[in-house]
């Protein structure tokens, strides 16, 4: 069975052909999702949907590309939904440098908002991360908690480094890409113990739905090239990465 610890099920793209998507999923053995918010709305869906299926899970936050107006009310707000049992985790947090409409500076004072959560309440973070790899590395140095690094793009050497201070390392479909020579290397390098799978859809489709929406089903691409790169059986990149996942968000 296989764990896509990213969906997002709560977006505008999936939301309302959820029922079709979560059939596929199962029926291709993707027994449980993460649905992962990102604003205040889409951090209530998630928790939303947790409710409404046994195999899902909610993971809830105010991203760095959506934490502009961010306060401390808001963060009250999400700290209420921790008590529900079917969130497990804090996310997706962290720091964004490609898109510049929100400060450095504004995300990272979010951003430690979220860690201080999350250790407050001893809940694992999914960290959103894209060209901030310094920066996001020295605060969860800093913190000394433990989590997940979504949808993980950087280099196989970043990915040890982030594995040596706690945190599991999540592919994607872009592992599966042809010229995806550094995450290949990020999978070829990094133990399997430390590994999680996702699709993050509606985003990255993997090969071949290439250009495609994005569903959770499609995670087992994700496997299949792990296990092409790692020379495992794609069966157990699936439960080995489900256990890994079951482990990290606490659910027995
Ligand atoms: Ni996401």
């Amino acid at each position: 069975m296989y764990f896509d610890s990213h969906v997002h099920l709560n977006s505008e793209q999936l939301y309302k052909d959820r029922d079709l998507f979560i059939a596929n999923a199962l029926e291709n053995g993707v027994a449980n999702m993460l649905v992962v918010g990102y604003d205040m709305e889409s951090s209530k869906l998630a928790v939303e949907l947790a409710n409404s299926y046994e195999f899902l899970y909610a993971a809830v936050a105010i991203g760095p590309n959506d934490c502009n107006e961010t306060t401390m009310e808001d963060m009250h707000v999400l700290e209420k939904y921790l008590d529900d049992p079917k969130v497990v985790a804090i996310g997706e947090t962290g720091l964004d440098y490609y898109w510049d409409h929100v400060a450095a500076s504004k995300q990272k004072e979010v951003f430690q908002w979220h860690i201080d959560m999350a250790k407050k309440h001893n809940m694992p973070l999914s960290i959103h991360c894209r060209d901030a790899y310094e920066d996001t590395y020295s605060m969860l140095k800093q913190a000394s908690h433990f989590g997940v690094m979504h949808c993980y793009s950087g280099s196989a050497q970043m990915a040890q480094r982030f594995v040596d201070i706690g945190f599991k390392i999540s592919l994607a479909g872009t592992v599966t890409f042809k010229n995806a020579r550094v995450p290949k290397e990020v999978a070829g390098h990094i133990q399997i113990e430390n590994l999680l799978i996702e699709t993050d859809c509606p985003y990255l489709t993997p090969h071949p739905f290439r250009g495609k929406l994005n569903e959770p089903a499609n995670v087992i691409y994700v496997a299949k090239e792990i296990a092409k790169i790692k020379n495992l059986e794609i069966e157990d990149v699936g439960s080995i990465t489900e256990f890994n996942a079951k482990k990290l968000f606490g659910i027995k």
